[in-house]
């Protein structure tokens, strides 16, 4: 049996007629841009985000793109983010003109950490002395909620307040996902959502949306994502063409009733991984930090744990009260990856490597002068992440053949 990384088709299976019906309803409006099905749907992912203001977009990456342009990124301010992470929370940036400032992540929760963050804030950190920004045009804070977790926000908002920072949190892996009761998207200022195929709640295409706190800036992203006009062919800015599309939102209305069973079965089978890794007696109990020394870009040594795997770990938010891993990606690290991969390619069985070059040495990035060393937790973790399949149809036998396979590569 062959087991892909992530099935479409089997989603699509269980509410097709539901799924045809709704796409059908819509090209018989002909009502293809704007209009009530995207009207409807955003208050529907409003109440499900537990937002106060809603607003579809063409793509995760525009919603960055729209926060961004909402608070008046200038050419020159500086933006904080993680190096681990898709490129478009970066690329947001620097398509603005703005500059990205990678900070390093945890290494149990592959987020932004906060520790790391308040050392270059307050000027204490290698990175600060290099970078030596002007503080006054560090503007904003983009916390990426990664895997379906999200990062620990509590220091994170204590940091943007004593600093005086937008917060904008890249959620696109995390719709539904909880910190200290609190959803993903409600933390900061905006909200950073996608609707990506392969992402939880997923589209047919391209498909995104950005939730916001204030009013007035929720006003600003309404227009700015329909060309910055308002009434119609009257610009007050300079926006966009960033809609949603109304079957996209049509079929996102179907889906979203299902989210939540579908985030609360992956959770499940993630904890069956778990389960069956242990039972394997494959799982490193060692905290390894990851270290990672290199003398030139790229290359290097990390630490080495031969022949075990480290388990993707719930921390501080998802392991709260209320908390909530929504398991987008369940990932564990090996430093035997190339073995683990060819035993799963050999019995047809899917993964992926996300990601396998952190942002803060891409070459796109080069002339921001950063070394691997800057970000040694991203460097490793790129050398050793590995995301197994995981859709809430995979069956327990599809598991237990996933895990038996990786046992054997690595006994
Ligand atoms: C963390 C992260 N940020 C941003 C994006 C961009 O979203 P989209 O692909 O919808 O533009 C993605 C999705 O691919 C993502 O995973």
């Amino acid at each position: 049996m062959s087991i892909p990384l992530l099935d479409l088709q089997a989603q699509y299976s269980t509410i097709k007629d539901e799924i045809n019906d709704a796409v059908l309803e819509v090209i018989e409006s002909q009502h293809f841009i704007m209009g009530s099905f995207v009207k409807e749907f955003e208050k529907e992912v409003a109440e499900y985000c537990e937002a106060d203001f809603a607003f579809g977009c063409a793509s995760g990456s525009d919603a960055l793109l729209l926060a961004l342009m909402a608070i008046d990124l200038q050419p020159g301010d500086y933006v904080i983010t993680s190096p681990f992470t898709f490129f478009a929370t970066a690329g947001a940036i620097q398509r603005l003109g703005g500059i990205p400032i990678f900070i390093d992540i945890e290494h149990n929760s592959f987020n932004l950490d906060p520790k790391r963050l308040r050392d270059f804030l307050e000027g204490n950190d290698e990175l600060f002395r290099r970078v030596k920004p002007d503080i006054k045009k560090i503007k904003a804070i983009i916390p990426v909620h990664l895997y379906g977790q999200m990062a620990d926000m509590e220091p994170i908002t204590e940091l943007a307040r004593e600093f005086d920072l937008k917060i904008i949190e890249d959620a696109a892996q995390s719709i539904g996902s909880k910190y200290k009761g609190v959803k993903a998207g409600n933390l900061g200022d905006f909200g950073c959502f996608s609707f990506f195929p392969s992402k939880n709640l997923g589209a047919f295409g391209d498909a995104g949306l950005i939730t916001v706190k204030n009013e007035e800036l929720a006003d600003k992203v309404n227009i700015l994502r329909l060309h910055g006009a308002r009434p119609k062919y009257y610009h007050k800015l300079v926006g966009i063409n960033s809609r949603l599309d109304a079957i996209q939102a049509a079929v996102l209305s179907v889906k979203l009733k299902y989210l939540d069973s579908w985030s609360d079965r992956r959770r499940e089978i993630a904890l069956l991984y778990n389960e069956l890794f242990e039972s394997e007696g494959l799982v490193e109990k060692e905290p390894i930090e990851c270290s990672y020394s290199c003398s030139s870009r790229g290359g290097g040594d990390c630490d080495l744990f031969d022949n075990k795997i480290i388990l993707p770990e719930e921390t501080t938010g998802a392991l709260s009260k209320d908390g909530r891993h929504i398991y987008h990606q369940y990932t564990i690290r090996t430093s035997n990856r190339e073995k683990v991969v060819s035993a799963l390619n050999a019995e047809n069985i899917g993964s992926s490597i996300y990601y396998p070059v952190p942002l803060h040495i891409q070459e796109c990035f080069s002339d921001l002068k950063y070394s691997a060393q800057d970000c040694p937790v991203s460097m490793c973790v790129s050398n050793q992440s590995l995301s197994l399949p995981i859709y809430p149809e995979l069956n327990k036998d599809q598991i237990k053949k996933i895990v038996k396979t990786i046992s054997k590569a690595l006994k």
